[in-house]
Protein backbone atom coordinates (compact mmCIF):
# COMPACT_ATOMS: atom_id res chain seq x y z
CA UNK A 1 0.00 0.00 0.00
CA UNK A 2 1.05 3.46 -0.67
CA UNK A 3 0.32 4.77 2.87
CA UNK A 4 4.19 5.38 4.13
CA UNK A 5 5.52 6.59 0.27
CA UNK A 6 6.12 9.86 -0.50
CA UNK A 7 8.87 12.16 0.93
CA UNK A 8 9.27 12.38 4.76
CA UNK A 9 6.32 12.30 6.50
CA UNK A 10 4.11 14.73 9.32
CA UNK A 11 4.09 17.99 8.07
CA UNK A 12 6.51 18.17 4.77
CA UNK A 13 4.37 15.56 3.69
CA UNK A 14 1.34 17.43 4.58
CA UNK A 15 2.82 20.48 2.96
CA UNK A 16 3.34 18.55 -0.23
CA UNK A 17 -0.02 17.51 -0.25
CA UNK A 18 -0.90 20.92 -0.34
CA UNK A 19 1.05 22.41 -2.89
CA UNK A 20 0.04 19.53 -5.37
CA UNK A 21 -3.89 20.47 -4.42
CA UNK A 22 -2.83 24.51 -5.54
CA UNK A 23 -1.10 23.02 -8.99
CA UNK A 24 -3.83 20.27 -9.97
CA UNK A 25 -6.63 22.87 -9.26
CA UNK A 26 -4.98 25.61 -10.73
CA UNK A 27 -3.09 24.08 -13.66
CA UNK A 28 -0.34 27.04 -13.63
CA UNK A 29 0.87 28.90 -10.66
CA UNK A 30 3.85 31.43 -10.47
CA UNK A 31 6.06 30.59 -7.00
CA UNK A 32 5.35 33.72 -5.66
CA UNK A 33 1.69 33.21 -6.06
CA UNK A 34 2.18 29.62 -4.21
CA UNK A 35 4.14 31.33 -1.58
CA UNK A 36 1.60 33.42 -0.92
CA UNK A 37 -1.31 31.14 -0.89
CA UNK A 38 0.61 28.69 1.05
CA UNK A 39 2.45 31.51 3.84
CA UNK A 40 5.53 29.35 2.75
CA UNK A 41 9.02 31.50 1.56
CA UNK A 42 9.45 30.95 -2.07
CA UNK A 43 12.82 29.03 -1.26
CA UNK A 44 10.48 26.37 0.57
CA UNK A 45 8.29 26.16 -2.63
CA UNK A 46 10.98 25.27 -4.48
CA UNK A 47 12.40 23.30 -1.99
CA UNK A 48 8.71 21.06 -1.59
CA UNK A 49 8.17 21.29 -5.92
CA UNK A 50 11.73 19.44 -5.98
CA UNK A 51 10.70 16.43 -3.44
CA UNK A 52 7.48 16.24 -5.38
CA UNK A 53 9.62 15.40 -8.51
CA UNK A 54 11.35 12.83 -6.73
CA UNK A 55 8.47 11.18 -6.00
CA UNK A 56 7.63 10.94 -9.55
CA UNK A 57 5.49 14.13 -10.22
CA UNK A 58 5.91 15.35 -13.56
CA UNK A 59 6.23 19.34 -12.91
CA UNK A 60 7.61 21.82 -15.63
CA UNK A 61 8.55 25.30 -14.85
CA UNK A 62 6.88 27.54 -17.74
CA UNK A 63 7.08 31.31 -18.60
CA UNK A 64 4.05 31.54 -16.93
CA UNK A 65 4.75 29.32 -13.52
CA UNK A 66 4.72 26.28 -12.61
CA UNK A 67 2.61 23.71 -14.18
CA UNK A 68 1.60 20.16 -13.37
CA UNK A 69 1.69 17.49 -15.48
CA UNK A 70 1.13 14.38 -13.52
CA UNK A 71 0.29 13.28 -9.85
CA UNK A 72 2.36 10.29 -8.90
CA UNK A 73 0.78 7.16 -7.39
CA UNK A 74 1.65 7.68 -3.63
CA UNK A 75 -0.23 10.95 -3.70
CA UNK A 76 -3.46 9.28 -5.06
CA UNK A 77 -4.87 8.13 -1.94
CA UNK A 78 -4.43 11.58 -0.44
CA UNK A 79 -5.40 13.71 -3.37
CA UNK A 80 -8.98 11.67 -3.97
CA UNK A 81 -10.04 11.59 -0.16
CA UNK A 82 -9.33 15.13 0.15
CA UNK A 83 -11.19 16.40 -3.34
CA UNK A 84 -14.07 13.49 -3.00
CA UNK A 85 -14.78 14.97 0.56
CA UNK A 86 -14.63 18.77 -0.31
CA UNK A 87 -17.06 18.02 -3.63
CA UNK A 88 -19.70 16.26 -1.16
CA UNK A 89 -18.50 13.11 -3.33
CA UNK A 90 -19.26 9.40 -1.46
CA UNK A 91 -16.94 7.59 -3.79
CA UNK A 92 -13.32 7.92 -3.29
CA UNK A 93 -13.92 9.39 -0.02
CA UNK A 94 -12.65 5.83 1.43
CA UNK A 95 -9.74 4.78 -0.64
CA UNK A 96 -7.63 1.98 -0.51
CA UNK A 97 -4.56 2.11 -3.04
CA UNK A 98 -1.80 -0.23 -4.18
CA UNK A 99 1.36 0.16 -6.34
CA UNK A 100 0.86 -3.54 -7.05
CA UNK A 101 -1.93 -6.65 -5.91
CA UNK A 102 -3.24 -9.61 -7.54
CA UNK A 103 -6.82 -7.46 -8.30
CA UNK A 104 -8.60 -5.04 -6.85
CA UNK A 105 -11.44 -7.09 -6.77
CA UNK A 106 -9.76 -9.37 -4.30
CA UNK A 107 -8.68 -6.50 -2.05
CA UNK A 108 -12.82 -6.04 -1.80
CA UNK A 109 -13.24 -9.29 -1.36
CA UNK A 110 -11.07 -9.50 1.86
CA UNK A 111 -12.46 -5.78 2.95
CA UNK A 112 -15.82 -7.22 2.56
CA UNK A 113 -15.10 -9.15 5.51
CA UNK A 114 -14.05 -6.95 7.11
CA UNK A 115 -15.84 -3.73 8.69
CA UNK A 116 -14.26 -1.34 6.06
CA UNK A 117 -16.34 1.94 5.05
CA UNK A 118 -18.08 1.89 2.04
CA UNK A 119 -18.48 2.89 -0.71
CA UNK A 120 -14.83 1.76 -0.51
CA UNK A 121 -12.73 2.42 -3.53
CA UNK A 122 -9.42 -0.07 -4.28
CA UNK A 123 -7.03 1.30 -6.84
CA UNK A 124 -3.95 -0.54 -7.81
CA UNK A 125 -1.24 0.86 -10.41
CA UNK A 126 -0.65 -2.62 -12.11
CA UNK A 127 -2.10 -6.22 -11.08
CA UNK A 128 -0.96 -9.63 -11.10
CA UNK A 129 -4.08 -11.72 -11.36
CA UNK A 130 -6.69 -9.30 -13.04
CA UNK A 131 -9.43 -10.89 -14.30
CA UNK A 132 -12.35 -10.63 -16.73
CA UNK A 133 -15.61 -12.21 -17.10
CA UNK A 134 -15.58 -16.00 -17.48
CA UNK A 135 -12.41 -16.28 -16.01
CA UNK A 136 -10.45 -14.27 -18.55
CA UNK A 137 -7.06 -12.38 -17.56
CA UNK A 138 -7.10 -8.78 -17.70
CA UNK A 139 -3.61 -7.78 -17.92
CA UNK A 140 -1.39 -4.39 -17.07
CA UNK A 141 1.32 -2.87 -16.93
CA UNK A 142 2.38 0.14 -14.51
CA UNK A 143 1.23 3.61 -15.48
CA UNK A 144 -0.99 2.58 -18.08
CA UNK A 145 -4.38 1.84 -16.73
CA UNK A 146 -6.93 2.52 -13.97
CA UNK A 147 -7.48 -0.45 -12.53
CA UNK A 148 -10.21 -0.13 -9.79
CA UNK A 149 -13.27 -1.98 -7.92
CA UNK A 150 -15.73 -0.12 -5.83
CA UNK A 151 -16.89 -2.13 -2.68
CA UNK A 152 -20.94 -1.27 -2.49
CA UNK A 153 -23.48 -2.07 -0.12
CA UNK A 154 -26.70 -4.46 -1.81
CA UNK A 155 -28.38 -2.13 -0.54
CA UNK A 156 -27.01 0.74 -2.62
CA UNK A 157 -27.30 -1.83 -5.68
CA UNK A 158 -27.97 -5.09 -7.41
CA UNK A 159 -25.97 -6.69 -10.10
CA UNK A 160 -27.86 -6.04 -13.26
CA UNK A 161 -28.71 -2.88 -12.56
CA UNK A 162 -25.14 -2.04 -11.82
CA UNK A 163 -23.59 -3.50 -14.87
CA UNK A 164 -26.00 -1.14 -16.76
CA UNK A 165 -25.07 1.85 -14.95
CA UNK A 166 -21.70 1.36 -14.42
CA UNK A 167 -20.98 0.34 -18.13
CA UNK A 168 -23.28 3.44 -18.86
CA UNK A 169 -21.02 5.98 -16.55
CA UNK A 170 -17.70 4.23 -18.43
CA UNK A 171 -18.86 5.08 -22.18
CA UNK A 172 -20.76 8.32 -20.84
CA UNK A 173 -16.86 9.55 -19.15
CA UNK A 174 -15.14 8.48 -22.25
CA UNK A 175 -17.53 10.85 -24.73
CA UNK A 176 -17.01 13.51 -22.56
CA UNK A 177 -13.17 13.67 -22.28
CA UNK A 178 -12.36 12.67 -25.77
CA UNK A 179 -15.27 13.70 -27.55
CA UNK A 180 -16.04 10.49 -29.33
CA UNK A 181 -19.12 8.06 -29.62
CA UNK A 182 -18.42 4.95 -28.14
CA UNK A 183 -20.70 1.49 -28.33
CA UNK A 184 -21.71 -0.51 -25.47
CA UNK A 185 -21.66 -4.33 -25.74
CA UNK A 186 -23.72 -6.41 -23.71
CA UNK A 187 -23.40 -7.69 -21.00
CA UNK A 188 -20.48 -4.68 -20.32
CA UNK A 189 -17.68 -4.01 -23.14
CA UNK A 190 -17.39 0.19 -23.77
CA UNK A 191 -16.19 0.28 -27.31
CA UNK A 192 -14.31 3.01 -29.67
CA UNK A 193 -14.40 2.10 -33.21
CA UNK A 194 -15.31 -1.85 -32.76
CA UNK A 195 -12.44 -2.32 -30.46
CA UNK A 196 -12.56 -2.83 -26.28
CA UNK A 197 -11.26 0.27 -23.87
CA UNK A 198 -12.77 -0.93 -20.61
CA UNK A 199 -14.22 -3.91 -19.33
CA UNK A 200 -16.59 -4.40 -16.15
CA UNK A 201 -16.37 -7.34 -13.76
CA UNK A 202 -19.10 -7.47 -11.04
CA UNK A 203 -19.13 -10.17 -7.95
CA UNK A 204 -21.48 -10.36 -5.52
CA UNK A 205 -20.58 -11.13 -1.56
CA UNK A 206 -23.31 -13.59 0.09
CA UNK A 207 -23.43 -13.55 3.72
CA UNK A 208 -24.20 -17.52 3.83
CA UNK A 209 -23.61 -18.66 1.00
CA UNK A 210 -23.69 -22.55 1.87
CA UNK A 211 -27.59 -22.19 2.04
CA UNK A 212 -28.59 -22.08 -1.38
CA UNK A 213 -31.90 -21.23 -0.73
CA UNK A 214 -32.27 -18.31 0.88
CA UNK A 215 -28.95 -16.83 0.10
CA UNK A 216 -28.41 -12.71 1.38
CA UNK A 217 -26.65 -10.87 -0.78
CA UNK A 218 -24.59 -7.81 1.29
CA UNK A 219 -22.42 -6.12 -1.06
CA UNK A 220 -21.41 -6.06 -4.78
CA UNK A 221 -17.62 -5.55 -6.11
CA UNK A 222 -18.06 -2.99 -9.05
CA UNK A 223 -14.15 -3.84 -11.17
CA UNK A 224 -13.59 -1.95 -13.85
CA UNK A 225 -10.86 -1.79 -15.97
CA UNK A 226 -10.31 1.51 -18.51
CA UNK A 227 -7.29 1.83 -20.30
CA UNK A 228 -5.88 5.17 -20.56
CA UNK A 229 -2.15 5.12 -22.08
CA UNK A 230 -1.41 2.03 -23.91
CA UNK A 231 -0.36 2.35 -27.40
CA UNK A 232 -0.75 -1.19 -29.33
CA UNK A 233 2.19 -2.79 -28.61
CA UNK A 234 1.39 -2.26 -24.70
CA UNK A 235 -1.67 -4.76 -25.37
CA UNK A 236 -0.73 -8.71 -25.46
CA UNK A 237 -0.52 -9.87 -29.08
CA UNK A 238 -3.85 -11.63 -28.81
CA UNK A 239 -5.90 -8.79 -28.50
CA UNK A 240 -4.00 -5.82 -29.54
CA UNK A 241 -5.90 -5.53 -32.75
CA UNK A 242 -9.06 -5.47 -30.43
CA UNK A 243 -7.96 -3.28 -27.72
CA UNK A 244 -8.53 0.74 -27.35
CA UNK A 245 -6.67 3.32 -24.98
CA UNK A 246 -7.95 6.52 -24.23
CA UNK A 247 -4.60 7.71 -25.58
CA UNK A 248 -5.04 5.72 -28.99
CA UNK A 249 -8.04 7.00 -29.77
CA UNK A 250 -7.71 10.87 -28.63
CA UNK A 251 -4.10 10.95 -29.83
CA UNK A 252 -2.98 12.95 -26.64
CA UNK A 253 -1.86 12.15 -23.71
CA UNK A 254 -4.20 11.69 -20.37
CA UNK A 255 -3.53 12.63 -16.42
CA UNK A 256 -5.11 9.11 -14.64
CA UNK A 257 -5.91 10.79 -11.71
CA UNK A 258 -8.24 13.15 -13.63
CA UNK A 259 -9.74 10.46 -16.01
CA UNK A 260 -10.69 8.65 -12.37
CA UNK A 261 -12.24 11.93 -10.84
CA UNK A 262 -14.32 12.67 -13.96
CA UNK A 263 -15.52 8.70 -13.95
CA UNK A 264 -16.01 8.70 -10.32
CA UNK A 265 -18.64 11.79 -10.88
CA UNK A 266 -20.65 10.06 -13.63
CA UNK A 267 -20.63 6.47 -11.63
CA UNK A 268 -21.96 8.35 -8.57
CA UNK A 269 -24.46 10.06 -10.87
CA UNK A 270 -25.54 6.41 -12.40
CA UNK A 271 -25.36 4.35 -9.46
CA UNK A 272 -25.66 6.07 -6.16
CA UNK A 273 -28.10 8.67 -7.42
CA UNK A 274 -30.34 6.06 -10.70
CA UNK A 275 -32.03 8.34 -12.57
CA UNK A 276 -35.47 6.46 -13.79
CA UNK A 277 -34.71 2.82 -14.99
CA UNK A 278 -35.95 3.79 -18.58
CA UNK A 279 -33.78 7.11 -19.12
CA UNK A 280 -30.82 4.86 -18.49
CA UNK A 281 -32.00 1.73 -20.71
CA UNK A 282 -32.87 4.29 -23.33
CA UNK A 283 -28.98 5.57 -23.17
CA UNK A 284 -27.26 2.19 -23.05
CA UNK A 285 -29.61 1.17 -25.77
CA UNK A 286 -28.67 3.94 -28.30
CA UNK A 287 -25.49 3.09 -27.64
CA UNK A 288 -25.77 -0.75 -27.97
CA UNK A 289 -24.92 -1.98 -32.09
CA UNK A 290 -25.77 -5.38 -31.22
CA UNK A 291 -29.28 -5.56 -32.93
CA UNK A 292 -29.46 -7.90 -35.84
CA UNK A 293 -26.35 -9.36 -35.36
CA UNK A 294 -25.80 -12.55 -35.62
CA UNK A 295 -24.43 -14.62 -32.57
CA UNK A 296 -23.22 -18.07 -31.35
CA UNK A 297 -23.39 -17.88 -27.63
CA UNK A 298 -23.31 -20.70 -24.71
CA UNK A 299 -25.90 -19.78 -22.07
CA UNK A 300 -27.38 -21.94 -19.77
CA UNK A 301 -25.36 -25.23 -20.63
CA UNK A 302 -26.47 -24.77 -24.71
CA UNK A 303 -24.80 -23.43 -27.72
CA UNK A 304 -27.34 -21.25 -29.67
CA UNK A 305 -26.82 -19.26 -32.81
CA UNK A 306 -29.23 -17.08 -33.56
CA UNK A 307 -29.54 -12.89 -34.36
CA UNK A 308 -30.60 -10.25 -31.93
CA UNK A 309 -33.84 -9.52 -31.49
CA UNK A 310 -33.78 -7.32 -28.49
CA UNK A 311 -31.59 -6.61 -25.59
CA UNK A 312 -32.38 -5.34 -22.27
CA UNK A 313 -29.53 -4.53 -19.85
CA UNK A 314 -31.20 -5.60 -17.10
CA UNK A 315 -33.07 -8.81 -18.56
CA UNK A 316 -31.05 -10.31 -21.61
CA UNK A 317 -30.28 -11.23 -24.94
CA UNK A 318 -32.68 -12.25 -27.12
CA UNK A 319 -31.97 -14.40 -29.84
CA UNK A 320 -34.15 -15.79 -32.70
CA UNK A 321 -32.04 -18.79 -34.02
CA UNK A 322 -32.73 -19.93 -37.80
CA UNK A 323 -35.51 -22.28 -36.53
CA UNK A 324 -37.26 -19.15 -35.59
CA UNK A 325 -36.94 -20.24 -31.83
CA UNK A 326 -36.42 -17.28 -29.32
CA UNK A 327 -34.36 -17.53 -26.53
CA UNK A 328 -33.33 -15.45 -23.43
CA UNK A 329 -30.15 -15.37 -22.35
CA UNK A 330 -29.05 -13.80 -18.70
CA UNK A 331 -26.27 -12.26 -18.44
CA UNK A 332 -24.96 -14.25 -15.62
CA UNK A 333 -25.40 -17.39 -17.65
CA UNK A 334 -24.81 -16.22 -20.94
CA UNK A 335 -20.85 -16.02 -22.66
CA UNK A 336 -20.37 -14.77 -26.35
CA UNK A 337 -18.32 -17.06 -27.86
CA UNK A 338 -18.44 -14.96 -31.70
CA UNK A 339 -17.99 -13.08 -33.02
C1 LIG B 1 -13.99 -8.03 -18.73
O1 LIG B 1 -14.06 -7.29 -19.71
O2 LIG B 1 -13.95 -9.27 -18.87
C2 LIG B 1 -13.96 -7.43 -17.37
C3 LIG B 1 -12.61 -6.85 -17.04
C4 LIG B 1 -12.54 -6.22 -15.65
C5 LIG B 1 -11.14 -5.80 -15.27
C6 LIG B 1 -11.11 -5.04 -13.98
S1 LIG B 1 -9.54 -4.31 -13.67
C7 LIG B 1 -10.01 -3.92 -12.05
C8 LIG B 1 -10.80 -5.09 -11.52
N1 LIG B 1 -9.91 -6.09 -10.96
C9 LIG B 1 -9.90 -7.21 -11.66
O3 LIG B 1 -9.22 -8.21 -11.41
N2 LIG B 1 -10.76 -7.12 -12.68
C10 LIG B 1 -11.43 -5.83 -12.72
Amino acid sequence: MTDDLGPGSGIERRRCERLLRELYENQTATVEALSRRLSRPPADIHRLLELLRQSGCGIETTPAGVQLNDISWPWWKAMLEDRSGAAGRMLGRHVLAFDQTTSTNDVCWQAARQAEERPLLVLADVQTRGRGRRGRRWESKPGQSLLMSILLPAALSNAETLTLTAGLAVAQTIETLAGVSTAVKWPNDVLVDGKKIAGILIETHWANPQEMDSPTVIDHTLGIGLNVGQQTADFPSQIADRAASLAMISHRAWDRLRVLEALLEQLERNCLHPPAPASLITAWKARCTMLGQLLRVHCGGMEIVGRVADIDPLEGLVLRDETGAVHLCKARETTILSP
